[in-house]
């Protein structure tokens, strides 16, 4: 059994998986509503999004399904907000939109690199901002971890990582933003610790 098959339990808590709609997104969100979390989708395209939330209503009913640009932080914040508004809390949150480019180097343009930096790299740390803002009134510390859930929802020792809501101006600058950024790639998914 995969790691990721083992079971664990997300009753009573809210997942929101960005890029939800296809693929690994859309698989996440479907572990996660099996789980039993309240399921939120956000992603770009609409009729997957209309498709995947048909499937997640089959399995834990009343996904809510945001259309959302994750490169745009006004539209990320705006999406943190209506979950909260709607469920009064994020717990999960799974950064998972993205889009892969091939082609040689001498051939990529200006457009092409802005577009991949702003979903891929801009979206990632917009989401886990607006996460960790949403997470930490409450004084949930969300915790930053590529490991599913295990046990209490407690990730495997409590990551380093600064995608704890101290992600702040000194964080913003050299080393220590190229460290938060290499991290955000590495580690999408995150939640609060209780
Ligand atoms: N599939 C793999 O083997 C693999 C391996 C390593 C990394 N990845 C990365 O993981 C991520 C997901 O991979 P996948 O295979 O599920 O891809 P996918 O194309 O099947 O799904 C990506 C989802 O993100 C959505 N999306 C794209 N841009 C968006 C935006 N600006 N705002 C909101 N949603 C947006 C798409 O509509 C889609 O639903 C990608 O970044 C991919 O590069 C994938």
């Amino acid at each position: 059994m995969g790691i990721i098959e083992e079971p664990f339990g997300l009753q009573g808590r809210v997942a929101v998986v960005c890029g939800g709609a296809r693929g690994i997104g859309r698989g996440a969100a479907e572990l996660f509503a099996r789980a039993g979390a309240k399921v939120v989708i956000a992603d770009l395209d609409q009729p997957a999004l209309k498709e995947a939330s048909a499937a997640i209503d089959a399995i834990v009913p009343g996904p809510l399904a945001v259309a959302t640009d994750v490169s745009v932080k006004a539209e990320v914040d705006a999406l943190a907000a209506q979950v909260v508004e709607t469920h009064g809390r994020i717990d999960v949150w799974a950064n998972v939109a993205g889009i892969l480019q091939f082609g040689p180097i001498v051939e990529t343009t200006e457009e092409d690199l802005d577009r991949i930096i702003a979903i891929n790299l801009k979206g990632v740390y917009w989401g886990s901002a607006a996460a960790a803002r949403a997470m930490t009134p409450a004084g949930r510390g969300p915790s930053s971890t590529s490991r599913p859930p295990e046990g209490r929802c407690l990730p495997r020792g409590a990551s380093p990582v600064p995608v704890t809501g101290r992600l702040g101006r000194r964080h913003v600058g050299s080393r220590s933003l190229f460290r938060t950024m290499r991290t955000l790639f590495l580690r999408g998914l995150f939640w609060s610790e209780n």
